[in-house]
């Protein structure tokens, strides 16, 4: 008999992938879609759009300090990132949407979050004429972090081995669909649409300072020495890492017995994952599938 003290977990079972216009999705990314695609941006809104598991969390939480640490100090350590970023396309019973939570947002500039290809990004944010801050991820990485991650959240579709997943991402058979697809379709929109800035998690790793001039360049925004110390410190791995506001730890789908959510932040981590027989073929298909676009990245 079970322990008053133990709490009894009921398995919830894992959701499907479907295919959604071509791209691989999930009933709580698509129930709200004709809101998703009505939403209405303002002109001040700014989109912070990833495929999972590229940094999403990490500029998301760079912006929301550059823009309000100033006037309010405590609200980086006290409102969980996906109530002061709300992710646009999640619809979770018994919870508000995402277009909900960005609805009732009274800051602005709102900062809003995506996964969604950009296809499917809704209209009103080019019409509005939004910057878009899109982070991506180096693919050997990108994957290896997803893996973790569908791991320890039981509202992702089950992973399967980690051979298997591989296979999968190189089908794009993952939320939200192929990398492949993700990186170069943003990247394309790219040199039509001059609000958006692309920037790579290499480049975040490697000089944030360096990375922190760009973003602020693109956004407009000039803190001081002081508020740029504060945002750095803020962004930093292990103040992230501890940080309940940005862990994820208050989260219940996530089981973090399985895998922190802030798991390793490094560049290069694939190398621990990926054997000798899977980089070659990895790198085979990759250069087949990069061919055509002259977005590079680092590993
Ligand atoms: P790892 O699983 O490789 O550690 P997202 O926010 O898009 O879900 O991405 C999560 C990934 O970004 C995780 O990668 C996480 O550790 C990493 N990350 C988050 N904050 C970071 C930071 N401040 N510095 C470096 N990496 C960070």
């Amino acid at each position: 008999m079970a322990n008053q003290d133990q709490k009894e977990t009921v398995p919830v079972p894992r959701p499907e992938l479907f295919d959604f216009h071509g791209v691989s999705m999930v009933h709580s990314m698509t129930d709200n879609w004709d809101n998703v695609q009505n939403f209405q941006a303002k002109p001040d809104d700014i989109l912070i759009a990833t495929y999972p598991k590229a940094g999403t969390t990490w500029v998301s939480h760079m912006l929301d300090l550059l823009y309000f640490g100033k006037s309010s100090p405590k609200r980086g350590v006290s409102l969980p990132i996906y109530e002061r970023v709300p992710f646009l396309e999640i619809c979770i019973p018994f919870l508000p949407t995402g277009v909900e939570s960005a609805d009732k947002m009274t800051t602005s500039p709102r900062l809003i979050k995506t996964h969604l290809p950009v296809q499917f990004v809704p209209k009103s944010f080019w019409e509005q004429k939004c910057r878009i801050v899109y982070v991506a991820r180096n693919a050997k990485d990108n994957v290896v972090s997803y893996f973790h991650f569908d791991r320890m959240n039981s509202a992702q579709p089950e992973p399967g081995d980690w051979t298997s997943y591989l296979q999968k991402f190189q089908e794009g058979k993952l939320l939200f669909g192929s990398w492949y697809d993700h990186v170069k379709g943003w990247w394309e929109k790219k040199q039509a649409y001059p609000k958006l800035l692309y920037v790579h998690y290499e480049d975040l790793a490697e000089d944030m300072d360096r990375e922190l001039d760009r973003v602020c360049s693109f956004l407009g925004v000039c803190p001081t020495e002081e508020e740029r110390c504060q945002v750095k410190e803020g962004v930093e791995f292990d103040a992230m890492k501890n940080n309940r506001m940005t862990n994820y730890s208050t989260i219940d789908v996530l089981d973090f017995k399985i895998s922190p959510f802030m798991r390793k932040g490094k560049v290069g981590d694939w190398k621990n994952h990926f054997t000798v027989y899977q980089n070659e073929q990895f790198d085979k298909e990759y250069k087949k599938k990069m061919m055509s676009t002259t977005l590079w990245f680092r590993n």
